[in-house]
Parts: structure tokens; C-alpha cells; sequence
């Protein structure tokens, strides 16, 4: 009696584990990527505007021996559909953006022609895995590499080595100014694919709209698409009026994007946005780099630390920059001394609630726009460091 009830009890028992084994076995098979490679990979999208730092911060990115790094690819969804405007061609962009993170490089097929070289992706040559094994043998992996030197030993590597070059990193990293909000993006945050995070990188709209100003006609084919006034070209002496619009966008963008992401948006949003403003990263450039490389789970090497240190404080020559971090700094407040103060009441007007949100203070007087010892940049809040906590177990 007592060994039927003991028999009974291991087949029940048996039969469980089966059913329960059954049930996990086909749960596995829905999933597409096995859970070690998911966890193990990490997606960052660093999402800016132009003239906002972003080249820099994603050099700081790309000179990481863990990170595959693509500075612009939406530029060929641009130049290549530019009679169409940003709005009809984010999801085009959204798509891209996605293939790149997942390494799935066929998706430039549509814009190139087959069987290029490297050479002919937008930018490659800032992309220090692009200049090292698998990819080209002229620098190690650990290397800090240098654009110009790039450009002229790695030239020729075919683009589809890329593939299996992103595939042997943990870290995919893409720099986008070409995104003007965060809701077309939100199915990549839940997608079992991706483990994606956003850094917002901004800058003072009084800064980037002198900064713009500089380079008016070199953005005019951009402007026309953020407008969505399609192959309408912006004649040159009409680009400073809409040098104004496309700030409006913008500002607009910010808005959007932060609100979005710290409010309205779903919790798995907002553990896996940051905003960073680029004044604070010009003025406190280790502190905030460091800040960055936490969230995205990287860490800084004593060699990636001596080298942010020299191109911060003007040495390195020779280095990927164009801007160091030190020009930057008279470049960011440039505005103050230079620009005609009713331009600044124009854009204040413009973007008034985004610069409110983001921390920068508005001038009421030519005065106070004069007064370079009054400080218009307000501390950040603490709150805005919340995934400094949240995260901390997840990487
Ligand atoms: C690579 O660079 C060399 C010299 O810098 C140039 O002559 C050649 O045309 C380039 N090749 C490609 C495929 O871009
Ligand atoms: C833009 O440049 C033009 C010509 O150089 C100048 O007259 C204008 O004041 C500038 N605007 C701003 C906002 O700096
Ligand atoms: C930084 O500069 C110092 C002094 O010029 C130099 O010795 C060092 O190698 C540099 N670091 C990097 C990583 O380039």
C-alpha cells in the first residue's frame, strides 16, 4: 500500500517535470535570440541635433575597444529619398537604425550600390572599429586611431566585412541627429532583440543657432528635409529665415523627446534614457564622459582616461578632433559676446519652454547677455540621475 502510494507519487512527479520541461522547451522557441546573447549585447543610440557636441561624445564612444560605433548612417536614408521630409522618412530611418544595431548590415543594399567598399558608408573612418581586425589590420583593437590615418590604410576593405566586425562586439553605438521624436522608437525598447538605451544630447539653442548660422548653406538640403518642403530647394538668401524654422523643429524635438521620456512615456523608457547637455560636458568633460560609459555599461581604461584628459586640455595633436574639447568651451559661449541681441529675443521666443526644461536660462536684457560672470546655465537636477540607481544591476 505504502510503496503503490510512493510509486504513484514519483510518476505524478515525473510527469510534472515533463509537462513542466514541455512548457519551458517551447517557450525557448519563441524567443529568437538565445538569453546569454541577449544580456550580453548592449544598443545605445546617441540622439542629438547638429552642432550640438555629438561628434565628440561619439568619438569618446567609438575610441572604446568594446564598441562598434556608426556616426550617421540615416544620412544615405536622406540623401538618398531627400525629396521626401524627416516626418515620412523616420520610419525608414527607424528600420535602419534597428538592422545597424543587430548587425545586419544588407539593409545599406538599398541605398548603395552592391559590392562597395567601406568607403562609400557616410563617416566611416571616425569609427575606430572600422580601422582595426577584423575590419582592417593597420591598428590594433585596443588602439586610439586616427581618422586621416584610416582613411588612407582601411579604404578598401569590402563593406560586407562589417557584418562579422560588428557581430565580435558588445557594445553597437550610433550617433542620429536625424530623429525628432522617441515614439517611433518605442517597439526597439521592448523588441527581446535589443537592449537599448538613449543618450539625449543637447545644447543651448542660442549657441547651436549661432553655430548653424556659420554653416548656413552646408545644411540648406537638410533644412529642406526637417521642413518637409521636399526638392522645394531654400534659396540662400531665404536660409537664415529658415535657420529659425528648423530651430523651431528642434526645440520642438527636445521637448517631445524628454517629456516623452521622463513623464509620459512607459517606466522601461525612462530607466534607459539619459540627458546630457553639452555645456556640462564641456565644463566638467571626465565627470560626464564617466557618467555616459556607466549607463552604457563600459568602463574607462587608465589609457581611454589619459587620453580624454589631452584632448580636453588642447594636447593630443594629432588626434580624430577637429574641435577639441577647449576651443569648445569659447566656442559654446561665442553667442554671448557675438550674436546681435534681437536674434536672441527671436529665439528665446522659438524656444523658450524647451530651453526652460533643459536648464538654460533666458536673458531679458543686451546687458545681461554681455555679462559673462552671470551664469546662464542652472545646475541639472539630481532626479534627472535616476538610472545612476535603477540601472546599477543591469550591466
Ligand atoms: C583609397 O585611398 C587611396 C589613397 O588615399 C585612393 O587613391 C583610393 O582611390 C581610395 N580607394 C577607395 C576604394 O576609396
Ligand atoms: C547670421 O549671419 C548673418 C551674416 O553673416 C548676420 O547678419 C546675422 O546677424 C547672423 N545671425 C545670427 C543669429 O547670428
Ligand atoms: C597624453 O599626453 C601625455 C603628455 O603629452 C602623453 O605622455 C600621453 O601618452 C598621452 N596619452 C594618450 C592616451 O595619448
Amino acid at each position: 500500500m505504502r510503496l503503490r502510494f510512493i510509486t504513484t507519487s514519483i510518476v505524478a512527479f515525473v510527469v510534472i517535470q515533463a509537462l513542466a520541461l514541455f512548457f519551458l522547451y517551447s517557450r525557448q522557441n519563441v524567443v529568437t535570440y538565445p538569453p546569454e546573447e541577449q544580456d550580453s549585447k548592449v544598443h545605445i543610440l546617441i540622439l542629438s541635433s547638429w552642432r550640438s557636441g555629438s561628434s565628440f561624445v561619439g568619438q569618446v564612444f567609438s575610441q572604446h575597444p568594446d564598441v562598434f560605433y556608426l556616426m550617421e548612417p540615416a544620412w544615405h536614408v536622406w540623401v538618398q529619398m531627400h525629396p521626401n521630409g524627416a516626418k515620412v522618412l523616420k520610419m525608414a530611418v527607424r528600420d535602419l537604425v534597428r538592422s545597424t544595431f543587430l548587425c545586419d548590415m544588407s539593409v545599406f543594399d538599398a541605398y548603395m550600390y552592391e559590392n562597395r567598399p567601406v568607403s562609400h558608408l557616410f563617416q566611416w573612418e571616425v569609427s575606430r572599429a572600422l580601422c582595426s581586425p577584423p575590419m582592417c589590420n593597420y591598428y590594433q583593437r585596443t588602439d586610439l586611431t586616427n581618422d586621416l590615418m584610416c582613411k588612407k590604410h582601411c579604404n578598401m576593405t569590402k563593406f560586407f566585412k562589417m557584418e562579422e566586425t560588428c557581430k565580435s562586439y558588445s557594445h553597437v553605438v550610433i550617433k542620429e541627429v536625424r530623429f525628432f521624436e522617441l515614439k517611433s522608437l518605442l517597439p526597439l525598447f521592448t523588441d527581446p532583440s535589443l537592449n537599448l538605451k538613449v543618450i539625449h544630447l543637447v545644447r543651448d539653442p542660442r549657441a547651436v543657432l549661432k553655430s548653424r548660422n556659420k554653416s548656413l548653406y552646408a545644411l540648406l538640403r537638410d533644412n529642406g528635409i526637417v521642413l518637409g518642403v521636399g526638392d522645394k530647394h531654400i534659396e540662400k538668401d531665404k536660409g537664415e529665415d529658415s535657420n529659425y524654422e528648423v530651430m523651431k523643429e528642434i526645440c520642438n524635438s527636445h521637448l517631445l523627446i524628454h517629456e516623452l521620456a521622463t513623464e509620459q512615456g512607459p517606466d522601461i523608457l525612462k530607466q534607459r534614457y539619459m540627458m546630457v547637455r553639452y555645456e556640462d560636458v564641456v565644463r566638467e568633460p571626465l565627470k560626464e564622459l564617466s557618467a555616459m560609459y556607466k549607463f552604457a555599461g563600459l568602463s574607462l581604461t587608465p589609457k581611454l582616461e589619459s587620453w580624454i584628459y589631452n584632448i580636453t586640455h588642447g594636447k593630443g595633436t594629432g588626434s580624430a578632433f577637429k574641435i577639441t574639447s577647449r576651443n569648445a568651451k569659447s566656442i559654446s559661449e561665442a553667442w554671448r559676446t557675438e550674436m546681435p541681441f534681437e536674434n536672441i529675443l527671436k529665439i528665446q521666443k522659438i524656444c523658450g519652454r524647451a530651453m526652460q526644461m533643459l536648464g538654460y536660462e533666458l536673458v531679458q536684457s543686451e546687458f545681461e547677455q554681455k555679462l559673462l560672470s552671470r551664469d546662464l546655465i542652472h545646475p541639472q537636477k539630481n532626479q534627472k540621475f535616476s538610472w545612476l540607481t535603477s540601472d546599477e544591476g543591469a550591466t
